[in-house]
């Protein structure tokens, strides 16, 4: 596969962001009045957390972590490196992680691990697709948007090779050369 790869449609725009109104509503019930921080896992979910916010009308914080993990290729050697960390405490305040996917579950839970020593109040995760067939590690996933087929997704934040996440739907990608 490579960026010549062409995408096809998995989950339009319209069905985006019909569930990004679903888990804001879900949100906005649970966090009203609560000041909660929002933290963004760059790169990836960059796009959905931008339309997330735009939908919670009450008071937040946002902030942005990105991770890395080692190893070769795609899959995940389940060592994880803190790329950028928090600028804020959270000590004290309810914390919810905005996740693009959850694929093998290694980083979410490493860093649902991180940001618990930092004695957050309340510690939820968001995350708009969960891969859920590739599952190695259990993660619990407070709002979820989508289950999606073990297929290399990209666009809505997604990439290959930081290529595609300018797309506007989610994408299967597909070799054109057969
Ligand atoms: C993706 C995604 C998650 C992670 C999930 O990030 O945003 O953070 O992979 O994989 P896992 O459950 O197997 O650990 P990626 O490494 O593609 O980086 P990016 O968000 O900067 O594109």
């Amino acid at each position: 596969m490579s960026s010549q790869s062409k995408p096809r449609v998995l989950l339009t725009r319209a069905e985006i962001e019909a569930k990004v109104d679903e888990l804001a509503a879900a949100i906005r019930r649970d966090y009203l009045g609560r000041h909660p921080i929002l933290i963004c896992v760059l790169k990836g979910a960059f796009v959905f957390a931008a339309d997330l916010v735009r939908r919670l009308n009450f008071p937040l914080e946002v902030e942005f972590v990105q991770l890395s993990s080692y190893g070769e290729g795609r899959e995940s050697s389940g060592k994880i490196k803190v790329e950028q960390s928090l600028r804020s405490p959270i000590k004290g305040r309810d914390v919810l992680v905005i996740e693009d996917i959850v694929d093998t579950g290694t980083t979410i839970s490493f860093l649902l691990g991180y940001l618990r020593k930092r004695k957050p109040v309340s510690l939820k995760l968001c995350a708009l697709t969960d891969k859920l067939s590739r599952r190695q590690v259990p993660v619990t996933i407070d709002y979820l948007g989508f289950t999606v087929p073990d297929k290399f997704l990209v666009g809505y934040g997604l990439d290959l090779d930081e290529n595609f996440r300018y797309l506007p739907d989610i994408c299967v990608l597909e070799d054109n050369v057969r």
